[in-house]
């Protein structure tokens, strides 16, 4: 067993590191997570969360009271704050664009959450005014930024295990069934435009970033009636391949192929998943569609910053245990974004509990990972672009990239015909 270096990053002194200063756009859900939920590993970072903004009053006086900062109402005013280097973009997806605008002309980094935006043309006009004011445009929040498969892409540029041939991406959960507002699922095509970007992202990191193209299949969920699914077949330039398969309508939680670990690399109760599909159910068949949305924005307000966060709504959104007995892990692992394979020329890459499984000539071997995952990751991305000069692959381009993915991925669906892509970059660090 040995331990790999995490190259994510720099080591931090945290006596002598400046301080990156970051404004908040969006004490919601996704805040939450940063603020509560992740905190403990992000608050050991150089960055302090100096203002927010959001348009409700509780958030941003739990805020104010928790973190002694700046709270706004207006997203301008808050980027005029001379508080602030870096903006970290949480609102609603058909905000970015405007918010990601506003950041830029005030001259604050763009950390923006994903996607990007809902379209090409608008990610361009992000990497336009972020080009033009001179500041950085950093895609968020990507599980290709967690540990273990920063850990796989190290192996794999190392090219000790030869060139990748092949991706196997998997994953069932019951993202569908948890109580987003419809409109919003609507909006995001179920979890196509929402968790399909990570998925996305994981397949064009390890395999190198240009795709050439992808066919694809999409399926409806008849609970929500949005889109249920999708199986993808996707062609690189460089001659790799990858299977990607993501089904979120709540019948099967792969976790179970996963040591039971979750993408937040806690356990997850298998009892979960039916536990909120038929609350889902219920709710639906029990109120008029006028009444049922009202409660699913009350229950999605319970998980933003602010909101309730009590045992009840960690349960109902499938975050909190509900089988008698169930043993959480004492620490949580490795995140797990559903089950990831990589096949290389002479050997296999696969997570394991504590970081990679290495099947080679030679036997398997376990790498243990350490380092950051998830947003604490992303942070030390904007980080390392602001005060040390070394852009992320992660920018507004890769961003573009992804977006164009999912965005072809629902188009083979509906034509049913491979679609080319145009606007792919690649990680840049393929071996000679
Ligand atoms: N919910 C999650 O668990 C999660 C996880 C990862 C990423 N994300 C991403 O984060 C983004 C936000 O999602 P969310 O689920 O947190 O949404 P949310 O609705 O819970 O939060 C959005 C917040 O933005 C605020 N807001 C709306 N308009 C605003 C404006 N004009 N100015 C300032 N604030 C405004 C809202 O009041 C709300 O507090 C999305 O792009 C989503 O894909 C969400």
């Amino acid at each position: 067993m040995s331990v790999l270096a995490q190259a994510g990053h720099a080591q931090h002194d945290s006596a002598t590191d400046k301080i990156l200063r970051i404004g908040i756009v969006g004490l919601g859900q996704a805040s939450g997570l940063v603020l509560n939920w992740e905190r403990q590993d992000i608050r050991t970072l150089p960055i302090r969360f100096t203002a927010a903004c959001d348009l409700r009053e509780d958030a941003l006086a739990q805020f104010a009271k928790e973190y002694d900062a700046e709270v706004y109402t207006d997203v301008e005013a808050m980027c005029r704050s001379t508080n602030v280097d870096a903006v970290y973009i949480s609102s609603p997806h058909e905000l970015h664009l405007e918010h990601t605008l506003i950041a830029a002309r005030n001259g604050k980094h763009v950390l923006c959450e994903k996607p990007l935006s809902l379209s090409v043309e608008e990610v361009d006009a992000m990497i336009a005014a972020c080009d033009k004011h001179g500041v950085h445009l950093i895609a968020a929040h990507s599980h290709a930024m967690d540990a273990p498969i920063r850990a796989m892409r190290e192996v794999i540029a190392s090219g000790r295990l030869g060139p990748v041939r092949h991706i196997n991406a998997l994953n069932y959960n019951f993202f569908n069934a948890q109580p987003w507002p419809t409109r919003e699922l609507q909006m995001w095509h179920g979890d196509l435009y929402n968790q399909g970007p990570h998925q996305m992202d994981i397949i064009r990191y390890l395999g190198g970033g240009v795709v050439k193209s992808v066919r694809a299949h999409t399926w409806w969920d008849h609970l929500r009636n949005v889109e249920g699914g999708y199986s993808a077949y996707i062609e690189f330039a460089n001659g790799a391949a990858a299977n990607a398969l993501f089904d979120w309508r709540g019948y099967f939680d792969s976790t179970c192929y996963t040591f039971n670990a979750s993408e937040g690399g806690w356990a997850q109760d298998p009892g979960s998943g039916w536990f909120v599909r038929d609350n889902m159910k219920k709710l639906l068949a029990e109120k008029s569609p006028e009444d049922a949305e009202a409660e699913l924005w009350k229950l999605k307000n319970d998980l933003r910053y602010g909101g309730i966060n009590d045992n009840e709504s960690f349960q109902r959104w499938g975050y909190a245990p509900v089988t008698p007995g169930f043993e959480p892990f004492a620490e949580p692992v490795q995140p797990f974004f559903g089950l990831i394979i990589v096949a290389c020329d002479r050997g296999i890459i696969r997570q394991s509990l504590e970081g990679l499984y290495i099947h080679g000539d030679n036997g398997v071997e376990e790498v243990v990972v350490t380092g950051h995952s998830g947003r604490a990751a992303e942070f030390m991305q904007v980080y390392d672009a602001v005060f040390n000069d070394t852009p992320s692959f992660h920018d507004g381009r890769w961003g573009k990239g992804t977006v164009e993915l999912c965005q072809a991925i629902e188009e083979s669906a509906r034509e049913g015909r491979p679609i080319d892509l145009k606007y792919q970059v690649a990680v840049g660090d393929e071996p000679a």
